[in-house]
């Protein structure tokens, strides 16, 4: 397995994320500023980290299901080869406000980023795997936020709005603080994300 391979998943995140599918419905000042700077940062290129671990999660019991289910896309495609050496987490700041069952049945997984395989401390971008009927309460933080959902029709909401239903190839935006939640089905739901501006913190339940 060679570097170029890796790197190859960077290469495919610009090329979608100049596709008119990565954006559609998503307009506005911080949404540009956001998409700026993740083309920006790779444009500028990203290396190889030397230390990143594979890890599993419960709720990985259910990402061959959701591959399975997911519509032909080109950076899944990338990241395919390489789905075995992911680093799947959960959110410690969500222990004690979220219940059990939640962390058995969602994860992320950081690619690109301070924390990734491919490293750049500008932006970071990975996958979020939820797992069927799960619910991801309320929860907010800095960072703006760029979701492609990539399998599996959740629900999802934003601010005091109503929860709707959010198939692939949906694209969705969250501005700095605001409040989202999500509400899985019957199916697992699989996204990319992506998150530009103060990442320093990981997002907190509201
Ligand atoms: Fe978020």
């Amino acid at each position: 397995m060679t570097n170029i391979n890796h790197l190859h998943i960077a290469d495919a995140l610009a090329r979608f994320y100049t596709s008119p599918e990565a954006f559609i419905g998503l307009s506005g000042q911080a949404f540009d500023a956001h998409k700026s700077t993740v083309l920006t940062a790779l444009d500028k290129g990203v290396s190889l980290a030397s230390d990143y671990q594979p890890a599993k999660a419960p709720v990985t019991r259910f990402l061959e299901a959701a591959l399975a289910d997911a519509p032909a896309h080109p950076v899944l495609n990338a990241i395919r080869p390489f789905i075995e050496e992911l680093h799947w987490q959960t959110n410690k700041n969500y222990h004690g406000h979220f219940e059990e069952r939640f962390f058995e049945n969602e994860a992320f997984s950081e690619i690109i980023g301070p924390k990734g395989m491919l490293q750049t401390d500008i932006f970071r971008a990975g996958l979020l795997l939820m797992g069927p009927e799960v619910d991801y309460p309320d929860h907010n933080h800095e960072a703006s936020e760029w979701y492609n959902v990539l399998s599996g029709t959740g629900l999802w909401r934003q601010g005091a709005g109503e929860f709707s239903q959010r198939p692939p190839p949906t694209a969705i935006f969250h501005s700095s603080w605001e409040v989202h939640a999500m509400r899985c089905q019957k199916t697992p739901v699989l996204a990319l994300w992506s998150w530009a501006g103060n990442m320093s913190s990981e997002a907190m339940p509201v």
